[in-house]
């Protein structure tokens, strides 16, 4: 079993992937700066309160626990923040990394698997998309995430620091029996949205449903975000095994519109969902599926929780609990 680093362990991938890998015997440090986790989601002792810019802190921290490997969420996830302040995105998500990744350089950590985005892909030109869709990210979030990525075939390259960038789809669900869930301020998401929705009466905005899909709102692959954290522990445990550099997407491989995931929801709360029809939001892709078959080959990844009753019911169970 390993000592492994992760940062933005107080947020919300980070926070259930810590559990995940408790769970698996790994022990654990959280390197967070709170700027937008929560203290509360970590255990008592295990979180440094650090930002991944300071590269010195970093490197101490790295030799002083003897991690092993890191796995690296810290970054800021918002698209619509991302187009008002391109800059913030640059500087936390991109320069942010190339810190982390000096700091394990020089300490000589040389594992990383990395939070990266299904929004790297922009508009796909094929559903479900394949890993060799070229990157092609229609806002500043997305091209961070790409260039993480880059940065991290030529430090792979060259500086043999091994790295599995995971492209997410929609995380969503919860793990209400650890109190843990999703927690964004401001909340930008469906589920949680529709959620609150159904607890305050306040109606929910659908982006659109003159979209080419069957019912004209969009389709998004809904992950439990149990599943993805144990893809981070299968990918971290193949790198600590000597386990080559690789890029996987990480989704369920079946699609759902906005509609469905509403019918999910009132199937669960047994409430209607307030709701009114909007515009389209701003670069909303009709269509985003995983092509997850890499990850299920390569390491055996099959998703536990893909029923959309079951991640509702448990983004709910968390809801309830924290209102
Ligand atoms: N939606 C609504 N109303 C809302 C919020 C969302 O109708 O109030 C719709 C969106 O239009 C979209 C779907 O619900 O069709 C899902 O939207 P989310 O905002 O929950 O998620 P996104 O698909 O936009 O974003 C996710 C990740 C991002 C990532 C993006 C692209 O959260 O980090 O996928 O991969 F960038």
């Amino acid at each position: 079993m390993a000592k492994i680093l992760v940062t933005g362990g107080a947020g919300y991938i980070g926070s259930h992937t810590r559990y995940a890998l408790e769970k698996r015997g790994h022990s654990v440090v959280v390197a967070d700066n709170l700027s937008r986790g929560y203290k509360d989601a970590v255990p008592a002792g295990m979180l440094r309160v650090i930002d991944i810019s300071e590269t010195e802190k970093m490197e101490r921290l790295l030799r002083e626990e003897a991690v092993e490997a890191v796995i690296h969420f810290a970054a800021y996830i918002a698209v619509g923040e991302s187009t008002e302040k391109p800059e913030l995105y640059f500087s936390n998500n991109v320069s942010g990394s190339l810190a982390l990744f000096e700091a394990m350089l020089a300490a000589g950590v040389k594992r990383v698997v990395f939070s990266s985005s299904a929004a790297s892909y922009g508009i796909p030109k094929k559903v479900p998309i394949p890993e060799d869709e070229p990157a092609a990210p229609i806002n500043p979030y997305g091209e961070s995430k790409v260039m993480v990525e880059v940065m991290m075939r030529w430090l792979d390259k060259y500086r043999g620091l091994r790295g599995i960038p995971l492209r997410y789809f929609n995380a969503c669900g919860a793990e209400p029996a650890a109190g843990l869930g999703e927690r964004h301020d401001p909340e930008t998401h469906l589920i949680p949205l529709m959620l609150r929705a159904v607890q305050t009466g306040k109606p929910m905005t659908i982006f659109g449903d003159d979209y080419p899909t069957p019912d004209g709102t969009c389709i998004r692959d809904y992950i439990h975000v149990s599943d993805l954290a144990d893809a981070h522990v299968l990918c971290v445990e193949h790198l600590l095994n000597g386990g080559a550099s690789d890029a996987f997407n990480v989704g369920t491989g079946d699609g759902h519109s906005v509609r469905e995931v509403l019918d999910a929801v009132e199937r669960v709360t047994g409430k209607p969902v307030p709701h009114t029809m909007g515009p389209r939001r701003e670069g909303d892709p009709p269509s985003l599926v995983a092509d997850s078959q890499k990850l299920r080959r390569a390491l055996g990844w099959t998703p536990q929780r893909a029923d959309l009753d079951r991640i509702v019911s448990d983004a709910w169970a968390f809801a309830q609990g924290h209102r």
